[in-house]
This record gives C-alpha cells, sequence and structure tokens, in this order.
C-alpha cells in the first residue's frame, strides 16, 4: 500500500479499539522496527531500544498497570519505547563506524563531552529521540494499512519491573500498533496556528 506522508499524518489517529484476532507478521513487523531505526539521533548514537511485548500472558499483566487500557493487550503489536541512558559511552565508535577516520576522531571525544556529567541532558535527549522514533512507528505502521496509539497511561516503575529494564535504562512510552475496529473520535480541538506559532521571538511578559 502506498500513501504520501502527508495523508499519513493527517488520518493517523489515537485509536482506542482493536481486532485482538489480528496478528502482524514477522516480515510486517520488521519492516516497522527496520523503519524506526532510521529515526534520527543526536551523534547518532541510537539510544532507543524497542520493547516488542509478544506474550500474552505479560500483556496481561501489563494492562493491569496500565489502567486496564484494551489497547495493551487487543493490539497486534505492543511496543515499549525503552532508552539506554549509557548508550553515549558505550563503545560509542560503533556509531559511526562508516564515517571517515577524521570524522571519528572529531566526534567521539564531542559526544563523551556532551552527555558525560550531565544526568538532564541524557535524559532529555533520550525523551526527544523516542518523541520522534514513535512518530516514525505511527506513520509507517498508517502508511502499512494499521492504526496506532502512543500511550504513557501506566506505571512505569511497574512495567519496568515486568519487562527487566536495566537500571540505566528508561521508558518513554508504549505504542500499540494494530487492525482498528472503531474510528477514534473527532478531533478534540486543535489550537490555532496563531497560537502555536511564535515569529522570531515570545514578547517579553
Ligand atoms: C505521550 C502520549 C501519551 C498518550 N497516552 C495515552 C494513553 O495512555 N491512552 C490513550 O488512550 N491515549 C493516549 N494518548 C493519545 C492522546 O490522547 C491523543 O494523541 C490526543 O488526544 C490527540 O488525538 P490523536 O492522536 O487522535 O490526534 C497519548 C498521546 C501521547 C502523545
Amino acid at each position: 500500500m502506498q500513501m504520501e506522508t502527508k495523508d499519513a499524518i493527517k488520518l493517523r489517529r489515537s485509536v482506542k479499539q482493536y481486532d485482538p484476532e489480528h496478528t502482524l507478521t514477522d516480515a510486517e513487523l520488521n519492516e516497522l522496527l527496520s523503519l524506526a531505526a532510521l529515526s534520527p539521533t543526536a551523534f547518532n548514537i541510537q539510544h532507543w531500544r524497542f520493547v516488542v511485548v509478544k506474550d500474552p500472558g505479560l500483556r496481561k499483566q501489563i494492562r493491569e498497570v496500565a489502567w486496564d487500557q484494551a489497547q495493551v493487550t487487543d493490539s497486534s503489536a505492543l511496543i515499549i519505547l525503552c532508552a539506554d541512558l549509557k548508550a553515549w559511552e558505550k563503545l560509542p565508535a560503533r556509531y559511526w563506524k562508516n564515517a571517515p577516520k577524521e570524522v571519528q576522531e572529531f566526534i567521539l571525544p564531542a559526544i563523551d563531552g556532551y552527555y558525560r556529567d550531565k544526568e538532564q541532558v541524557q535524559r532529555d535527549e533520550v525523551m526527544r529521540s523516542c518523541g520522534i522514533a514513535a512518530q516514525t512507528i505511527m506513520l509507517s505502521a498508517k502508511s502499512m494499512g494499521y492504526d496506532s496509539c502512543p500511550m504513557d497511561g501506566f506505571d512505569f516503575s511497574a512495567v519496568a519491573s515486568l519487562i527487566n529494564l536495566p537500571d540505566d535504562h528508561i521508558i518513554s512510552m508504549f505504542i500499540a500498533i494494530g487492525k482498528g475496529i472503531a474510528d477514534a473520535s473527532p478531533r478534540a480541538g486543535q489550537l490555532s496556528l496563531d497560537e502555536i506559532v511564535i515569529e522570531n521571538k515570545f514578547n517579553r511578559q
């Protein structure tokens, strides 16, 4: 199925009800994750970690700590977008292995200087990257004929414990993907560009 990017953006909605009988093929899931992996990250550190929850029992346990939201068990794929906060210091040369040597010599110390001892920067960066990857996943899903729902309505520490999240990783959000069986409600209310676009500078209060 071909879909213009602009159409995928307009047609993507947060769908809450999915056909629980539908499954994604391994090829579809692989395509989706391969597209997600092309999302940009600062310094190309690719620190997202996509936990694909396939075990129905685990999905049920996750639903129990996710406000009993049906998407968790009924969608065809539940992806928990996590990230490694310390990816910047874990063999960073592999993120630039194909670059010319002089680029590597410049970039590797720059990565270290940017993140070392800056916990807030490490966390902010992860959230930026996961947000972008989430949208890549949702638009890719739409263009493959699937619906999706981004989710943060869950107990983060309970989910972390259910998936054995390593101490130096964090969870950003879930993305549920599947065959929607009910349309999303009409758009709740979009702000006008007048309110959300600022020309040059904010006005001083
Ligand atoms: C970070 C994030 C978390 C969200 N969490 C949930 C959630 O837990 N459950 C849910 O049904 N929708 C959730 N949503 C969906 C929003 O309610 C939805 O994106 C918003 O109302 C706009 O609707 P649309 O996505 O259909 O355009 C979440 C969206 C985002 C971006």
